[in-house]
């Protein structure tokens, strides 16, 4: 199959490839998509077989307007309705009880007894999901384990000859996945399962208490979203992160250059002044701002990992972990397989 780069004015193509069961990528906000009919079974499926994810790993379900969102579950509560209003179109995920196990298919819940569902922030993405009349599911469009796609060409680095089409939005300006909150439990606090640019801080502006998942602090307990306990974002070149506390950032690039490896890193121009000897650099952001590294976090893990490079590690710039932080770190440590670096 040859992978077609879909631009917007070609947007009927896409809606036409989705309502015959194929797989377009779409644009969000946050990271590319790899859409397809959430309610055709078969397409559903190849979706897990073009990334190569692991079927027990629930979908989220995109749609263009809070209208598509009844129709599948139980009841939406106030403080549901509450967090639409404020965050819709954005990177809220949020997760719902369902109305019945057939409300969809097994294979977009993993048959669990919710379903997630968030509206993207991405004009053309909202046309594709109209025009298609029906509801997308929408995993990010990375092979399962590689970091996320923020441009059409990230999706096709790692989809092409797999998926019919990439609709090409430009790049994402968030760069990482949405905060996903779990919804399901009528009387219960709210739980945060996967951390975003929707900070907890910002919700409880809107619904009051808001709990986090403690996995995603103290990386103990089982995690309650499915998909956060596998291997993410990494490339292939390992990745080191460097404690913005020590920062320690010269020393990291002479240990390693002593062993002649060569080193690439991701940090921001005024500490990149301050440093020598590194073999390539990757602006994660203009100043040291956890807004705009966690933008360009993914793209510059890519773009670092190409081959052409031949890097033997990449060394990562750190954050506090509070508000925007914690997604940030959250994906960043990740990718660094928990590394940071030591003296
Ligand atoms: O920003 C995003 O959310 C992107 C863009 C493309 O919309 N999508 C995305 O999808 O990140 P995906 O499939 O890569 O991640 C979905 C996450 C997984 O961690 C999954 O386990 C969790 O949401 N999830 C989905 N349904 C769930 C459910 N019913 N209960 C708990 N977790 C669920
Ligand atoms: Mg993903």
């Amino acid at each position: 199959m040859e992978t077609k780069i879909i631009h917007p004015q070609e947007i009927e193509e896409a809606v036409n490839a989705i309502k015959k069961g194929k797989l377009v990528s779409f644009p969000t906000e946050t990271v590319y998509g790899l859409g397809a009919d959430a309610t055709n079974e078969e397409a559903v499926k190849n979706v897990y077989l073009a990334k190569g994810r692991p079927s027990d790993n629930p979908l989220i379900v995109h749609v263009a307007s809070r209208k598509q969102v009844a129709p599948f579950v139980s009841n939406i509560s106030e403080k549901a309705q509450q967090l639409m209003d404020t965050f819709w179109p954005g990177p809220l995920t949020l997760i719902f009880k369902l109305k019945n196990a057939e409300s969809l298919p097994s294979v977009v819940t993993g048959g669990l007894e919710t379903a997630a569902f968030r509206m993207p922030n991405n004009e053309l993405t909202l046309q594709l999901i109209k025009e298609s009349k029906t509801v997308l599911v929408g995993p990010s469009a990375n092979t399962s384990g590689l970091p996320s796609p923020t441009t059409a060409d990230h999706v096709y680095q790692d989809l092409a000859g797999k998926i019919y089409g990439v609709l090409d939005g430009g790049a994402s300006f968030v760069g990482i996945e949405s905060t996903v909150l779990d919804m399901s439990q009528e009387n219960g606090v709210p739980v945060i399962l996967r951390p975003g640019a929707i900070t907890k801080e910002q919700l409880e502006e809107v619904i009051g208490e808001v709990e986090m998942d403690q996995h995603i602090l103290t990386e103990k307990e089982a995690p309650k979203a499915p998909g956060m306990k596998y291997k993410h974002y990494s490339p292939k070149t390992p990745v080191i992160m460097i404690d913005y506390k020590t920062d320690d950032w010269q020393e990291a690039i002479d240990s390693y250059k002593k062993s002649n490896k060569k080193v690439g890193i991701m940090t921001n121009p005024e500490k990149k002044k301050l440093l020598k000897n590194y073999d390539a650099y990757y602006e994660l952001s203009k100043k040291y701002d956890v807004v705009e590294a966690m933008r360009y976090l993914f793209a510059g893990l890519r773009k670092l990992d190409d081959s052409k490079l031949d890097l033997d590690i990449i060394l990562v710039e750190t954050y506090p972990e509070t508000g925007a932080g914690i997604a940030y770190m959250n994906r960043l440590k990740k990718a660094a397989n928990q590394k940071i670096f030591k003296k």
